[in-house]
C-alpha cells in the first residue's frame, strides 16, 4: 500500500540521523561485501540513512536508491546530494527491475510489506541479483512471524543463507541481519 510520510516525520528522522546515524546504520553498511566497483540496490532507501554510508564505499560502482514514496525519495536526494554514483528510482508496484546487481539490501523495510506483496517483491529482488550476488536484510527481531515468512520466501527464490546475526542497535533495539548468496 502506498504511504507518504508527514514532513514532520521526515524532519524528525533527519534529526535522529544527524545524532545517531553512525551508530544505527554504519555497522550494517560496513558488513556489506563491497570492494568499490559493485552495482548495489538499496530497496526502501527512505531518506538514505544506509545509502549515505554505502555511497562512499563505491568509488567505481553504482548505487540505486529505490522507494515507493516520492517524499522519502526526495529526502534521499537531499541526503546524498554531491554524489555522482547514485541514481534514484520511484517504484510503485513490484515490477521487474531491468538491471542486475551484485548486492541488494533492505534495511527495516520488508516487515512493513504485506505477505501477498512480499511474495512479488522478493521474487523481483532475487531475479535482479547476479549469480553469486548477495541479498542482505536487517529487520526488527520483534517481528518474528513476519521474519519467518521473509526467510522462507527468500529460500524459495533460490538464495542460500551465508551469515546470520542478531545486533543490538541504539534506538531500534534487537534486529536480525541475514546475508544470502544467489
Ligand atoms: C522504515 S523505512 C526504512 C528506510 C531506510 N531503509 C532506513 O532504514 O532508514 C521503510 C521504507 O521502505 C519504503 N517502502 C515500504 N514499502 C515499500 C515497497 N513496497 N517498495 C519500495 N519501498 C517501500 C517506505 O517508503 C520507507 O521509505
Amino acid at each position: 500500500m502506498k504511504y507518504e510520510p508527514a514532513f514532520f516525520e521526515i524532519f524528525l528522522t533527519r534529526i535522529a540521523f544527524l545524532f545517531f546515524g553512525r551508530s544505527v546504520y554504519q555497522g550494517f553498511a560496513d558488513r556489506l561485501p563491497l570492494d568499490g566497483g559493485e552495482r548495489v540496490l538499496d530497496f526502501g532507501s527512505g531518506m538514505g540513512t544506509v545509502a549515505y554510508y554505502v555511497a562512499e564505499k563505491l568509488p567505481r560502482g553504482r548505487l540505486i536508491c529505490l522507494d515507493i514514496s516520492e517524499r522519502w525519495l526526495n529526502a534521499c536526494r537531499k541526503t546524498l546530494r554531491g554524489y555522482e554514483n547514485i541514481s534514484f528510482r520511484h517504484w510503485e508496484t513490484p515490477e521487474l527491475i531491468d538491471e542486475c546487481f551484485d548486492v541488494v539490501y533492505c534495511h527495516y523495510v520488508l516487515h512493513d510489506i504485506s505477505e501477498s506483496e512480499l511474495k512479488k517483491v522478493i521474487a523481483v529482488l532475487a531475479e535482479a541479483l547476479k549469480p553469486g550476488g548477495v541479498f542482505a536484510f536487517r529487520e526488527p527481531l520483534y517481528e518474528g512471524d513476519k521474519i519467518k515468512v521473509i526467510k522462507s520466501l527468500i529460500e524459495e527464490n533460490g538464495l542460500g543463507l551465508k551469515e546470520s546475526r542478531i545486533t543490538d542497535i541504539p534506538l531500534l533495539g534487537n534486529a536480525l541481519e541475514n546475508f544470502y548468496i544467489k
